[in-house]
C-alpha cells in the first residue's frame, strides 16, 4: 500500500485544476444504465471509484470503456441486473444502481452496502421511496431483492436529506408512469448535475437544487454526450491547503457558487478569495495568521460535512478557539486522534470538536480511515514542522486524482512511496 510523505512549511503558489466532480460522476455512470444506447461522459476524474463503478456495469453486462477523463457506456448490454457484495462493499455508491435497473428491468438484486468508517450509513430512505413508487423490496442474505414490472410516480417524503437517495429515486421516477414528487430533497450540486444529464437524456425533471423535486416519467431515455461539472470538494480541499500553507494559488476550473459555503468561512477566518476568469484566487498569511472560526457541517447550501476534516486541520493553528459540530454524519472525527498525535488541542464530546490553536504541528506518522480524513492529513502535514507520513492512501485515491502530482507544481513537498503495512 502507498503512502505519502510530506515535507510542510512551504507556502503554495501556481495554479492547480480541479479535476470532474467524483459524486457527480457515479451517479450518472448509474444512469447509463437507463438507456439501450451509447453514452459519453467527459471530464471524468481517474479515480478508485469511478473504476470500481466501471466494473460493476460491466459485471452486469454493460459494455463500458473507462478512459478518464473520457468514458462510453452502453447500457443495452445488460443481462444481470445484480450488484454483487465484493462489489459494493469497496464502494457504498454503488446502491445507485438500484433504482436504474429496477426502473429498466423491473427487477434487481443489489448488496447491502453496510456501514462505513464515518457512520451506519441506511438505505431506508431510498427503500421507502421506490415501495412507494409499487416495488417489493426483500432484504435476503445481505442483498436488496426488488422487483415491480412498472414503477409508478407517487409523492415521497424523505425523512432527511440523502443525496443517493435523491438521485436514486430521481432516476427510478425518470421512467416510472405518470408523476413523482420528492419532498426534501437533497439540494446538492451533483443532485442537479444529474437532474441535467437525465434531461438531456430525454427525461421531465424540474425543481432539482430545490427541496421538491418534480419528475413525469416517460417511456424510454435515449444516450447523451456530457462533460461532467468540476469537483467542489476537491476545490475546497485545495483552497484549504493553500490557506493553512500560505500563499497565492488560482485553483482553477472551480465553480464559485458550489463552493460558497467554505468561501464564506475561509473569508470570515481572513483568507482572500477572489472570483478570476478561469477559477477562484485564494490568497492567505498561512493558519497562524486567521482567526478561528466556528462550522457546523449540513446538507448544502450548508457547510459540507466533507468538507469538515479539511477544514479542522486550518483550525489547528488559527489564533483562538473554534467550535466544530458534524451534524450530518455520526461518527465523522476520526481524523482527531491523529491531529492529536501532531500536537493540535482538540477537545471532541459528542458530535463536536472545541479546537484551540496551538503554535505548531510537528510532523508524523499518520494513519487515514476514510477519503476525507486523508484529506486532511495531508493538510496538516504541510502545515506540520519536519516531516509527516500518511500511510493507507488508498483511501485519498478513492477521491483525488494523483493529489501528490496536482500539489508538487505549487512547491509543496510530497512524494508517494510503497508503504510495507
Ligand atoms: C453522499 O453520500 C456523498 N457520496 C458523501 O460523500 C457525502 O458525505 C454525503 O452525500 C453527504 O453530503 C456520494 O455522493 C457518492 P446521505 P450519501 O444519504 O448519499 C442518513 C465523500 O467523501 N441516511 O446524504 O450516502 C445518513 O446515514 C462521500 O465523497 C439515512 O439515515 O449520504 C447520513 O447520516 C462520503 N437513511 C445522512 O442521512 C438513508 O436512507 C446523509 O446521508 C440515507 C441517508
Amino acid at each position: 500500500m502507498d503512502n505519502l510523505v510530506v515535507e510542510g512549511g512551504v507556502p503554495l503558489h501556481g495554479a492547480i485544476r480541479v479535476s470532474g466532480a467524483k459524486n457527480a460522476a457515479l451517479p450518472i455512470l448509474a444512469a447509463s444504465l437507463l438507456t439501450e444506447g451509447t453514452c459519453t461522459f467527459r471530464n471524468v476524474p481517474r479515480l478508485r471509484d469511478v473504476e470500481t463503478m466501471g466494473a460493476l456495469l460491466r459485471i452486469m453486462g454493460a459494455e463500458t470503456e473507462i478512459a478518464p477523463p473520457v468514458v462510453t457506456l452502453r447500457g443495452g448490454g445488460v443481462r444481470r441486473p445484480e450488484a454483487p457484495y465484493e462489489l459494493v462493499k469497496q464502494m457504498r455508491a454503488s446502491v445507485l444502481v438500484l433504482g436504474p435497473l429496477l426502473a429498466r428491468f423491473g427487477h434487481a438484486k443489489v448488496s447491502l452496502p453496510g456501514g462505513c468508517a464515518i457512520g451506519a450509513r441506511p438505505i431506508d430512505q431510498h427503500l421507502k421511496g421506490l415501495e412507494a413508487m409499487g416495488a417489493e423490496i426483500k432484504l435476503e442474505h445481505g442483498y436488496v431483492v426488488a422487483s415491480c414490472p412498472r414503477l409508478r410516480g407517487a409523492t415521497i417524503h424523505f425523512d432527511m436529506a440523502t443525496v443517493t437517495g435523491t438521485e436514486n429515486l430521481m432516476m427510478a421516477a425518470a421512467l416510472a408512469k405518470g408523476r413523482t414528487q420528492l419532498v426534501g430533497a437533497a439540494r446538492e450540486p451533483e443532485v442537479e448535475e444529474l437532474a441535467r444529464v437525465l434531461n438531456k437524456m430525454g427525461a421531465r425533471i424540474d425543481g432539482a437544487g430545490t427541496d421538491v423535486i418534480h419528475i413525469e416519467g416517460v417511456e424510454t431515455l435515449h444516450p447523451v454526450d456530457h462533460a461532467i461539472i468540476a469537483d467542489r470538494i476537491e476545490a475546497g480541499t485545495f483552497m484549504c491547503a493553500v490557506a493553512a500553507t500560505g500563499g497565492d494559488v488560482l485553483v482553477e476550473g472551480t465553480i464559485s457558487e458550489h463552493v460558497e459555503p467554505l468561501a464564506e468561512r475561509l473569508r470570515t477566518a481572513g483568507v482572500e478569495i477572489v472570483r478570476e476568469e478561469t477559477g477562484l484566487r485564494v490568497r492567505s498569511p498561512g493558519a497562524r495568521g486567521l482567526r478561528a472560526v466556528d462550522i457546523e457541517t449540513a446538507p448544502h447550501p450548508g457547510f459540507p460535512t466533507d468538507m469538515q476534516a479539511q477544514f479542522m486541520a486550518l483550525m489547528t493553528l488559527a489564533r483562538g478557539t473554534s467550535h466544530v459540530i458534524e451534524s450530518v454524519f455520526e461518527n465523522r472525527f476520526m481524523h482527531v486522534p491523529e491531529l492529536s498525535r501532531m500536537g493540535a488541542n482538540i477537545q471532541v464530546r459528542g458530535q463536536s470538536a472545541t479546537l484551540t490553536g496551538v503554535d505548531r504541528l510537528s510532523g508524523a506518522s499518520v494513519m487515514a480511515t476514510d477519503l476525507r480524513a486523508s484529506a486532511c492529513l495531508v493538510i496538516a502535514g504541510l502545515l506540520a514542522e519536519g516531516e509527516t507520513e500518511v500511510l493507507r492512501v488508498y483511501h485519498l485515491d478513492r477521491g483525488y486524482e494523483a493529489i501528490e502530482k496536482k500539489l508538487s507544481p505549487l512547491g509543496a513537498r510530497i512524494r508517494r512511496v510503497r508503504g510495507n503495512l
